[in-house]
């Protein structure tokens, strides 16, 4: 495993870190001692850096803390501030922040967190508060660092401004390489560090899938768009593409794919979140290595041309979509939605935030069992007003 500096003097962090997402049953049941396994394996394997957040569950910070307890002082741990709170006060808010790293820091069984994340966007609450309860949570010694998550764009750009934002969490891999565009340049124009998230696309750069699964409805990849259409099929000729050059270095198709994540400027850890130890040690395998330049040119070559093909290609998804009679099937039509909002909202097509209420309007009515043709109509209806085709 290599360490890359991070700005701090002295304090290393690990190319590879490992996650606890799947502690929240995103990737469907999940068995939690197996996870468990595989978090201490991680160190067995050199990994020092460890993310959490408050809204896997209370599970997932426990059983980190266990974990990272006996070696605390040699290990780097993120965790994320938790979603709205029970009373319907805004959850960035200068007393709900500070709330929630207590609970955190109970949970997790330590006395301070190295890197604490604003995990979503309060447009409730002015940038300046949350921050100001941040800095004082670092002033008291409870946090080291803090950052942006998955936050819109606009949002991690007021952060940068107005805060002391040491790292950026963001998706990246070759099957979502969005962050390329905005994120990137603009967490190095204020010189904060890029943690990557779900650098094996989920899963689908790796050699488990051939675009025929079906997921569990609890398995988020049910409706993920990196997981149909159009994107399913281009994420698996990168997957290819990726084993093809890996050949060359007896690399599989996943630890190129994490390599090339680590060769982005800015990037200094690679988060995975795999349940097995085998996954965990074939990713670790992506990092101690590096792509020689023409290969890393020939694999930009490749991605230009998929990003072609893919945005003409999604254009008229989008259209589709949007003009023609759902799909017979509520389930499939819902997935549709969400291909569209996804893929707009990513694109930049339509602003994140015009499209939020939208995309929590849709889900609240799933998680109520009240999809019905009546409902998606409307949506779709919204969709069409906001999304220029
Ligand atoms: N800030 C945010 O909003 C945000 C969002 C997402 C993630 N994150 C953080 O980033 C971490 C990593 O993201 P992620 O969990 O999505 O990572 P990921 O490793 O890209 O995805 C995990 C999924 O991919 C599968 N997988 C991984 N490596 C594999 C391999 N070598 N072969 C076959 N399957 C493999 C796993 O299967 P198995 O379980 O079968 O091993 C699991 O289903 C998270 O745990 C979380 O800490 C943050």
């Amino acid at each position: 495993m290599e360490y890359n500096r991070s700005g701090e003097e002295g304090e290393k962090i690990s190319e590879l870190g490992i996650g606890c997402y799947a502690l929240s049953g995103v990737y469907g049941d999940v068995d939690k001692d197996r996870f468990k396994a595989t978090l201490s394996y991680a160190r067995e394997l050199g990994m020092n850096y460890f993310d959490t957040a408050a809204a896997y569950g209370d599970v997932a910070e426990k059983i980190l803390g266990e974990v990272v307890k006996p070696q605390r002082e040699e290990l780097i741990l993120s965790t994320k501030i938790g979603l709205s709170p029970k009373d319907g006060s805004p959850p960035l808010s200068f007393e709900n922040v500070k709330a929630s790293c207590e609970r955190s820091l109970e949970r997790l069984q330590t006395d301070h967190i190295d890197i604490y994340f604003v995990h979503f966007d309060d447009p409730q609450t002015e940038v300046t508060e949350t921050v100001a309860a941040l800095d004082e949570l670092k002033e008291d010694g409870k946090i080291r660092h803090y950052g942006v998550s998955h936050l819109p764009i606009k949002s991690v750009e007021e952060y940068l401004k107005e805060g002391d934002v040491t790292f950026c969490m963001t998706e990246l891999s070759a099957a979502a390489r969005e962050s390329r565009k905005r994120q990137l340049p603009l967490c190095r124009k204020h010189g904060a560090e890029v943690i990557a998230f779900s650098v094996t696309g989920r899963g689908i750069l790796t050699s488990r899938f051939d675009g025929t699964e079906r997921f569990e409805k609890n398995d988020i990849r049910s409706m993920d768009p990196m997981f149909k259409k159009e994107r399913l099929r281009s994420n698996l000729r990168i997957r290819d593409e990726l084993k093809e050059l890996g050949e060359k270095y007896d690399k599989t198709p996943v630890q190129v794919a994490i390599n090339w994540v680590l060769s982005q400027k800015g990037v200094i850890s690679a988060l995975t979140g795999p349940s097995s130890k085998e996954h965990l040690e074939e990713n670790a395998g992506g990092s101690g290595w590096n792509l020689e330049r023409d290969d890393l040119n020939r694999l930009e070559s490749f991605l230009e041309k998929e990003d072609d093909i893919l945005e003409k290609r999604e254009k008229e998804i989008i259209e589709e979509v949007l003009n023609n009679e759902p799909s017979e099937g509520v389930e499939e039509a819902f997935n549709d939605l969400v291909y569209v909002m996804e893929v707009s909202s990513s694109r930049g097509i339509v602003d994140e935030r015009e499209i939020e209420p939208v995309f929590r309007k849709l889900f609240s009515l799933r998680k109520k069992g009240d999809l019905k043709s009546s409902n998606i109509k409307e949506i779709r209806q919204r969709l069409k007003e906001i999304i220029p085709t």
